[in-house]
């Protein structure tokens, strides 16, 4: 069972439409879709925004229906100046900026007993990467970070991608990637850009929100062909 995991109603159609849906399975205030595509059984859901909302989804995806990997599409912010809106981007980790225990004397993003970053699955990114090649679709790769805040200023982005040494924020992947890491399950995580994450950002947002929805939900098929159930 291959989990596919979005944050967004939006972001989650574009995949739904590829793929062919058996079951409609009503959980936890949520939609999850059992599908088959080429013959591997999918189960899919979106989990709502959030770190809270993706950590609860893809602990559902693992623990209730069996998902042996999880992969996540969807929309990001631009931190690294190479990226524009509609490019794709792939996490090598994923992080939480929002987290702060420095009063403790603790990096930024770190909780005891656990770390700062999660590492994505370097399998999955090594099929990802071989997709963008015979597609020539450029794709980029690096760190991830999340929080719960839609960011959308330059001074705090600036700060995340020093401190993070980030290439692109979202709202999710830290989250995704704790749980991951928490049931030795592998982590994919692909977005493409749909803001830059500086004064503006939420109505560039909203503009390109389905359109790089699309382009991420595109790729996935592609590279799903090329990807094992177990
Ligand atoms: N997802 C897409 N753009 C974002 C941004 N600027 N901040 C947080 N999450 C995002």
């Amino acid at each position: 069972m291959i989990g596919i995991l979005c944050a967004m109603r939006e972001e989650l159609e574009p995949v739904l439409e590829k793929v062919e849906v058996t079951e409609i399975i009503e959980y936890a205030r949520n939609r999850f879709y059992k599908a088959k595509f080429q013959n591997k059984n999918l189960i899919l859901a979106y989990s709502k925004i959030g770190k809270v909302n993706s950590a609860t989804t893809a602990t559902i995806m693992i623990e209730k229906f069996g998902a042996k990997k999880i992969l996540f599409s969807g929309v990001a912010g631009a931190v690294d100046a190479d990226l524009k809106i509609g490019d794709l981007v792939i996490a090598t980790k994923t992080c939480q900026h929002d987290v702060d225990l420095t009063v403790f004397g603790y990096d930024p993003g770190f909780i005891p007993e656990s770390k700062v970053y999660f590492e994505c699955d370097e399998n999955l990114n090594s099929v990802a990467k071989k997709v963008a090649e015979r597609l020539g679709i450029k794709l980029k790769e690096g760190i991830i970070a999340s929080g719960d805040q839609f960011i959308h200023s330059k001074e705090k982005k600036d700060w995340i991608k020093k401190t993070f040494n980030a290439v692109a924020i979202e709202m999710e992947g830290g989250a995704v990637g704790c749980v991951t890491w928490t049931f030795d399950v592998p982590f994919f995580m692909l977005r493409a850009i749909s803001d830059t994450a500086e004064e503006g950002a939420g109505v560039d947002f909203d503009k390109f929100l389905e359109e790089s929805s699309k382009v991420s939900a595109q790729f996935l098929i592609e590279m799903l062909k090329g990807i094992d159930e177990e």
